[in-house]
Parts: structure tokens; sequence; C-alpha cells
């Protein structure tokens, strides 16, 4: 996959968004804009964005009754986002709803399933008391995005080998939970390095701190970009 990483721009203001986006080529990478920038500036900072020809994966993770996610999918198509995600655990009927409504539209984003945040460890999954350990929720919620006609999956690195035996359809991979070699894993529970996550077959990397944080975030972009092209 060439230009697999989309770099998260958890950011509030528009003017710390903008000045990292100057020192970034939209050929190099894609970005994402989450709960935090989008809320802090709504629609503005999207609009600003794609004006310098990024490609947006609107990370707002909708989850919600089956209307009230299908509205709000459409109204992200509008905006015409690249990619957008919601919660797997919403239920078929969510599910269906949002890819039925992406079908009928000329161009509509890509849509993922949020299966269980990589934030999450096995003991914090046990707390929440689903039945079945993290893996086999992890199992169960991409399956049921695939059959619900979604295009792929937010999962793990750690989860790529299981899900590529047990889905066989075209299925994309987005992984966040990436860090290089010794990194702080900050609040993120299931983390890979971004060479392994490539390996195991990961479509597409959803980088933040690990590349904000850094000296020089450009060098981060191309090295993640050279890593997919030895990995292909
Ligand atoms: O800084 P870091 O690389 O940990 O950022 C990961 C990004 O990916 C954050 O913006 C977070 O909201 C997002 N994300 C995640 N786990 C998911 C879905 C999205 O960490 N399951």
């Amino acid at each position: 996959m060439e230009k697999p990483l989309i770099l998260a721009l958890d950011f509030s203001s528009i003017e710390k968004t903008l000045e990292v986006l100057d020192k970034l080529d939209p050929v190099s990478c894609r970005v994402k804009v989450g709960k935090q920038l989008f809320v802090s500036q709504g629609q503005r900072a999207v609009k600003k964005i794609q004006e310098l020809g990024f490609e947006i994966f609107l990370d707002l993770k909708f989850h919600d009754i089956p209307n009230t996610v299908k509205e709000a999918c459409l109204a992200a198509a509008d905006l015409g986002v690249w990619m957008v995600n919601i919660h797997a655990s919403g239920g078929r009927a969510m599910l269906e709803a949002a890819s039925d409504a992406y079908a009928k539209l000329n161009e509509a984003p890509l849509l993922i399933g949020v299966t269980v945040l990589t934030s999450l460890s096995e003991e914090h999954f046990d707390e929440l008391g689903y039945s079945g350990n993290l893996t086999s929720a992890v199992e169960r919620l991409a399956v049921l995005s695939c059959s619900s006609g979604l295009d792929g999956v937010v999962c793990s690195p750690k989860e790529l080998k299981l899900l590529s035996r047990v889905i066989s359809e075209d299925f994309l991979y987005v992984t966040p939970g990436i860090r290089f070699d010794g990194e702080d894993a900050h609040d993120q529970s299931r983390i890979a390095t971004p060479q392994s996550a490539l390996a195991e077959g990961a479509d597409y990397l959803v980088m933040g701190r690990s590349i904000l944080e850094s000296e020089d975030p450009s060098t981060r972009v191309f090295s993640i970009n050279s890593l997919a092209k030895n990995n292909k």
C-alpha cells in the first residue's frame, strides 16, 4: 500500500494544525480529524485542510441508533471526506443503515468499523463484562462489520493475523496503536511497530504522537512510506 500513513491531527487549534501541515505534503500522507479538532473547530477545519489538498479520515466514531448514525454518515459524506468510522458494537442494524446509505451515493467515503479501542487492555475489557475475551470480541465485531457491508475495520496491529485468517473478502485494516521501537506507549495498550503492522497486513497506519512529537515529522513520514515500499 503506497501512502499508508494517516496522521492524527489531535489539536484544538487551527493554527497549530496548519503549522504542522505546512511541513507536510498531501502526496505523502493523509490526515485524521478526530473529536478534539472537530469539536473545537468544526467544519472550518475540514475545509481548510481540504484546501491544502489533504484527504481526511473523519474519526468521530459514531455510535447511536441506526437512523441517527445514517444521517451523521450522510452529513460526513457531504463534507467530502475520504474515510468515516462508526462503532461496530452499535450492531448490525446500525452498520447496515450506514452502509446501505453509502451504497446509494455516487461517491461515498470509505466506511470503517471500530472493533475494540487499542487503548483497552484485556484487563480493561474484562471489567466491561462482555462475554468472551478481547480478541474474540475483535473477531466478532470485524466479521459483523464485513457482513454488514463496511469497507474495513479499525483494529490493533496485534489482531491483523487473526482477522486475515477469518475474513477472506477484500477488507481494509486501519491500525492505530503504532509506536517505533522503544517509544512511550502513552495511553495505548495493544501496540506494535510500523514495520510489524505493515508486514502483518495493515493497509493504513494511524499515527499521532509518535510523529507529531518527533523533532522532524516529515522525516518520519518519509520513513513510513519507505517501509511500505519495501514491504510490497
Ligand atoms: O498518538 P497516537 O498515535 O496514539 O494516536 C492514535 C490516534 O488514533 C488517536 O487520534 C486516537 O483517537 C485514534 N484511534 C485509536 N484507537 C482506535 C481508533 C482511533 O487510538 N480504535
